[in-house]
């Protein structure tokens, strides 16, 4: 019987813990870090703890038992596992489904690998069919909406705070066939924290959930 998606999830989310061998261990947020969550607590002796990039993620982190450092308190990680909302063969990757774009940026700026992890529904060959967040200061919601909109966007806004107090704007419509040029060109607009562009910094690893098994991709399938 074909696997779910949620099935695919957990079953990515459990082959990542190959790559968890010691240390502090960045996590990312949405429904397949939480199964990566699960999975880590069953080992979590081997880790000294975790940093979070969201305060889901934390909470979730501290009910199985597994401390949660504080970013400014180490001196950087091995690895940083998360989700993505889309990737590409080049590793690009477009993430803040859940909101969490900027603390994700953040942590995984401090990891060696970013190790992303996906069932195959991710997998695209062009960005942007799902819309793409962009976390805005309030008093520039109009402005950033309106710049959006010249670079053939369509921003709406999102029933959602941040963790930083911000707003998403899910721009609809966007062709990204150059997502290191947008997201520097998105990042340049005055009032944007992050888009959920992650092209300047790809993934290193892409483990990837296939109805035929968990598929290691580190320099895309076509190559
Ligand atoms: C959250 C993210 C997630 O990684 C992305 O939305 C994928 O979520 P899920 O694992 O629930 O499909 O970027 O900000």
């Amino acid at each position: 019987m074909a696997l779910s998606q949620d099935e695919l999830k957990q079953q990515v989310a459990e082959a990542a813990i190959e790559y968890v061998k010691s240390g502090i261990i960045g996590v990312g947020t949405g429904s397949t870090a939480n199964y990566f969550i699960e999975a880590l607590a069953k080992v979590k002796h081997k880790i000294q703890g975790a940093v979070a990039s969201s305060e889901a993620t934390a909470q979730r982190l501290k009910s199985h038992g597994i401390e949660v450092f504080d970013l400014n308190a180490i001196d950087g990680m091995d690895i940083y596992v998360d989700g993505a909302d889309e990737i590409t063969e080049h590793m690009h990757m477009l993430k803040g489904g859940g909101g969490a774009l900027t603390r994700e940026k953040i942590v995984a700026a401090n990891a060696k690998k970013f190790i992303c992890i996906c069932d195959e529904t991710k997998y695209v060959p062009v960005l942007g069919k799902f819309p793409l967040p962009v976390e805005v200061l309030p008093m520039a919601r109009g402005y950033v909406a309106r710049q959006l909109m010249k670079l053939g966007g369509q921003p709406m806004l999102r029933d959602f705070t941040t963790d930083n107090g911000n707003i998403i704007l899910d721009v609809h419509g966007l062709t990204i066939s150059d997502p290191i040029q947008m997201e520097a060109e998105i990042n340049q607009i005055v009032g944007v924290v992050t888009n959920g562009l992650f092209a300047a910094r790809p993934a290193n690893t892409l483990l990837l959930a296939t109805h035929d098994g968990v598929k290691t991709i580190t320099s895309g399938i076509h190559g």
